[in-house]
């Protein structure tokens, strides 16, 4: 048995992407089973750069079983822009399997997202105004769209019109926004309907099957842990579980049969989005990190806001997610930096804190404890072992195996598949 959950270990934007597509080099399936098309996984593979939203990293592989689970939440435009994109770019995308019981974003999610993160004003969460939110809180509410009932053109019909309805009135009398056309949206997802048919089945059937029959399976996580809807920065956070327990109520699968979580950090820290970042750099080396490390979303361009490396949230990471291992992506970014911070607790009141804390406002008052790193100048982007390192650079891994108390396995020295390290 070999089923593997990699998740990202901070806001997301970690390198899930790339490390996913190494190891699905190995892996026979692979699942993302929460998110959506707010997440953006990029691959620098066979001379293009490719931006995943929807399709699990695994694409590139023809062989590889490519599931999209029923805890992921589908927009059938933006996926049938990517599958064509890849079938563009050469793949045939035959191996892609969407379940049955993914929520589908309609129109009026991606609206009603929108439009309330405007009514929000200065305290918006910084959505990527893709419907994520509304989707899921559809969901929640049992008046969701899933896709089997896409596929039944009545019953989608009947639903759709209930729930357009409603949201009408929503978004014309709470938002003062403009209604949405039922029979325009119920036409065009429909003809999403009959192009994606031949991808949907039963998803969890599959890999049960692939799991009984010993094949590798890879869970690919989007977005990071201080975006979980419970664990994360609420309610700076996603509508989903991007930890490791995730992975198996949106792939439908039971805990016993997983065997290592992975979590992807980058050796600094980024955010986008709102919300409270204890190691945000608001000075030239945030500057010189962002510029460096090309810090600017995938999927939306905003650039990331960017800071130490605080190892309070891995640790975190490492306890909510049961981390066996680490990747510690981009060491090359921090190559001339110069001397370098890692954050190993928070100060609040005069005391001393050592776990994540839940309330935010507590959050907003953490000052955190630096240890002074001593940084390199050498570039690393072709550094092919450990060893070859330099020795700083050494040390600053180590360090965070220590706090962390988890084996870094990967380090990153670029976006390439052949510029990680295997320690
Ligand atoms: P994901 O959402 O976790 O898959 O990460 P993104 O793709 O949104 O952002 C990570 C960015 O860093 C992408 O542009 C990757 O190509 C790039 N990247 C990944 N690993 C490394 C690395 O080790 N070094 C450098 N310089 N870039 C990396
Ligand atoms: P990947 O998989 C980084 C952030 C948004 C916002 C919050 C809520 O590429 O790591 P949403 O649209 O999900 O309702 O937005 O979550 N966010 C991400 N940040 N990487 C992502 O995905 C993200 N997906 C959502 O910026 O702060
Ligand atoms: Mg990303």
């Amino acid at each position: 048995m070999s089923a593997t959950v990699l998740i990202g270990a901070q806001w997301g934007d970690e390198g899930k992407g790339k490390v996913t597509d190494i190891l699905a080099q190995q892996s026979q399936v692979v699942v993302r089973s929460q998110g959506g098309n707010n997440a953006g996984h990029t691959i620098e593979a066979n001379g293009n750069v490719y931006k995943l939203h929807l399709l699990p990293s695994g694409i590139l592989n023809p062989q590889t079983l490519c599931i999209i689970g029923n805890g992921v939440v589908i927009d059938p435009k933006a996926l049938l822009v990517e599958i064509n994109k890849m079938k563009d770019s050469g793949f045939s995308v035959s191996n892609l399997k969407i379940d049955a019981r993914a929520h589908v974003i309609m129109p009026y999610h991606i609206q009603i997202d929108e439009l309330s993160e405007l009514q929000r004003g200065d305290s918006e969460i910084g959505t990527t105004k893709r419907g994520i939110g509304p989707c899921y809180a559809d969901k929640s509410q049992r008046c969701g769209i899933r896709m089997c009932d896409l596929l039944d053109g009545s019953l989608f019909e009947t639903k759709a019109r209930e729930n357009i309805s409603l949201k009408n009135k929503m978004i014309t009398h709470v938002y003062g926004g403009s209604p949405i056309d039922a029979d325009a949206v119920i036409a065009e997802y429909k003809s999403f309907a009959k192009e994606l048919a031949s991808y949907v089945d039963d998803t969890t059937v599959l890999l049960h099957e692939a799991i009984k029959a010993q094949k590798r399976v890879l869970f690919e996580g989007a977005q990071g842990t201080l975006l979980d809807i419970d664990l994360g920065t609420y309610p700076y956070v996603t509508s989903s579980h991007p930890t490791s327990g995730g992975a198996c109520v949106g792939a439908g699968i039971g805990p016993t049969y997983i065997d290592s979580c992975i979590g992807v950090a980058k050796a600094y820290t980024t955010r986008v989005g709102k919300g409270p970042f204890p190691t945000e750099l608001f000075d030239k080396t945030g500057e010189d990190i962002r510029q460096k490390g090309n810090e600017f979303g995938t999927t939306t361009g905003r650039p990331r806001r960017c800071g130490w490396l605080d190892a309070v949230i891995l640790k975190y990471s490492v306890r909510t997610s049961g981390l066996t291992k680490l990747t510690v992506n981009k060491l090359d970014t921090l190559s001339g930096v110069g001397d370098l911070k890692i954050c190993t607790a928070y100060e609040k009141d005069g005391k001393v804190i050592t776990e994540f804390p839940a309330s935010l406002s507590e959050l907003e008052q953490c000052a955190p404890i630096y240890e002074s790193m001593e940084g390199w100048d050498e570039d690393i982007t072709d550094v092919k072992s450990f060893a070859d390192l330099p020795v700083a650079a050494q040390r600053y891994i180590e360090k965070i195996e220590q706090l962390c108390c988890v084996p870094v396995w990967m380090v990153g020295v670029g976006p390439k598949r052949n510029q990680n390290i295997i320690k």
